[in-house]
């Protein structure tokens, strides 16, 4: 069976990488940089070796293309493309609109075309079938299929085997066809009564931690208010072992998911004259972190940080990535910078970010841990500033949340 994959990033690798084992597997990338370093055995993405790379294009099970026609032979064809926001802050659906163009323009039988971008009910159904059929030149019956992508990037316990794995065809065939195709490398497979219902899980389940991060955000500002300590309050909840579930505090939230799916929920949402409260409050609270955090170091340090300079640890949206999509340590540099500090910023693991580079971790007024990498040790971290404040609760000794 031959497999064509459309985006090479995070998700499209990553399942590039476990299916080449059993299928044909031809990575299509529209990043030209990107397919030459694949081909090259070189990944650019956490948790996928570059060795399994290689040995996949060595035996012939992998090879990545800017050529749409090489997918022209696939029988399987999945899209994992970028869902962002645009700059309204609306569903950007325009890459998925481009990989239906890629489609369209290089399939000429038909084959089994799943979805594992992350978007708003109705997309497979309303969007990505009739935007492939208008691309295609002459009428192909292709089946159509979504299956979320759950992946973590970076996490090791939980992979493309052992997560479960929610499915549904837009046809009973469809579905046959999708149950076959994953089950030959994951074991649990959730069939779903249709592509909606499995296209709001995957929101839902997302805009759940962006509520109850959220929630604790607030919950550390009402605390630090109290004078008690957050921590140890939610541990303490925690020991309660049903109805209950701890999230940390943090600067914010980031990434290409939890900052971005839940208004793809709440854009939908609106439209059908259903309330969005809960999911607009909390992206509010979320962004808000930064301002707070910012608050709190300026209120420690004599009401102002003018011409103060202030070490950023941590860039990354979440330890031992180099992500920085959406990642927090922006708004909280914005904020800084707005007050008058002179911002540098460490993070070794992300090396260049916006034309700036790493710099070492000393020498600052003041260190602001964003983002607490693994190799970066606590207590380099406590002797590169009098004054370090810990937004992620790992450091002790600093002040914190
Ligand atoms: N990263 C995650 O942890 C994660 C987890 C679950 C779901 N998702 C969802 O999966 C989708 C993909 O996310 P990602 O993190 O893999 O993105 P990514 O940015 O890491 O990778 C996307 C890749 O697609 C390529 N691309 C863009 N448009 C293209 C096109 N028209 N044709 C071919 N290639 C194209 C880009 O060059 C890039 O290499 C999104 O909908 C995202 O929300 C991501």
């Amino acid at each position: 069976m031959k497999v064509g994959i459309i985006g090479q990033g995070y998700v499209g690798l990553t399942i590039a990488a476990f299916a080449a084992e059993y299928f044909e597997i031809v990575g299509f990338d529209s990043n030209e940089k990107v397919v030459q370093q694949l081909n090259q055995g070189i990944s650019h993405i956490e948790g996928i070796d570059s060795s399994v790379l290689s040995s996949r294009i060595k035996s012939g099970m992998y090879k990545a293309t800017s050529y749409g026609e090489d997918l022209g032979k696939s029988d399987v064809i999945i899209i994992a493309v970028p869902t962002p926001l645009s700059k309204d802050r609306q569903p950007d659906l325009s890459f998925i609109d481009l990989a239906c163009k890629t489609i369209g323009q290089s399939l000429s039988k038909p084959a089994l075309i799943i979805n594992e971008s992350t978007s708003f009910p109705g997309t497979l159904r309303k969007f990505i079938k009739p935007a492939i059929e208008k691309y295609s030149a002459s009428p192909i019956n292709h089946l159509y299929a979504i299956s979320p992508e759950r992946v973590d990037p970076g996490r090791t316990d939980f992979n493309q085997k052992n997560t479960p794995r929610l499915f549904s065809g837009l046809t009973t065939e469809a579905s046959v066809r999708t149950r076959e195709f994953y089950s030959r490398f994951c074991d649990n497979l959730v069939e779903v009564s249709s592509p909606e219902v499995a296209e709001a899980a995957k929101l839902f389940e997302n805009t759940f931690r962006q509520v109850n991060i959220a929630l604790v955000n607030e919950f550390a500002q009402i605390a630090h208010s109290l004078g008690i300590s957050v921590y140890e309050t939610l541990d303490a909840a925690n020991t309660k072992p049903y109805g209950f579930m701890k999230f940390t505090p943090s600067a914010g939230v980031g990434g290409h998911c939890i900052p971005v799916d839940p208004t793809y929920l709440a854009v939908v949402a609106e439209e059908h004259g259903a309330p969005a409260t809960f999911i607009r409050r909390a992206n509010e609270v979320n962004l808000d972190m930064s301002k707070y955090i910012v608050n709190r170091i300026a209120a420690d340090n004599g009401g102002s940080l003018k011409g103060k300079s202030v070490l950023v640890v941590g860039v990354a949206y979440k330890p031992n990535v180099a992500d920085v999509r959406e990642t927090a340590a922006e708004l909280v540099i914005e904020h800084l910078r707005s007050q008058g500090a002179a911002v540098s910023w460490h993070d070794d693991v992300v090396g260049n970010w916006k034309g700036e580079s790493s710099v070492l971790l000393q020498g600052a007024d003041i260190a602001v841990v964003v983002t607490k990498h693994d190799s970066v040790e606590e207590k380099k971290i406590l002797a590169s500033a009098p004054y370090v404040f810990d937004t992620t609760g790992k450091v002790k000794g600093a002040k914190g949340l």
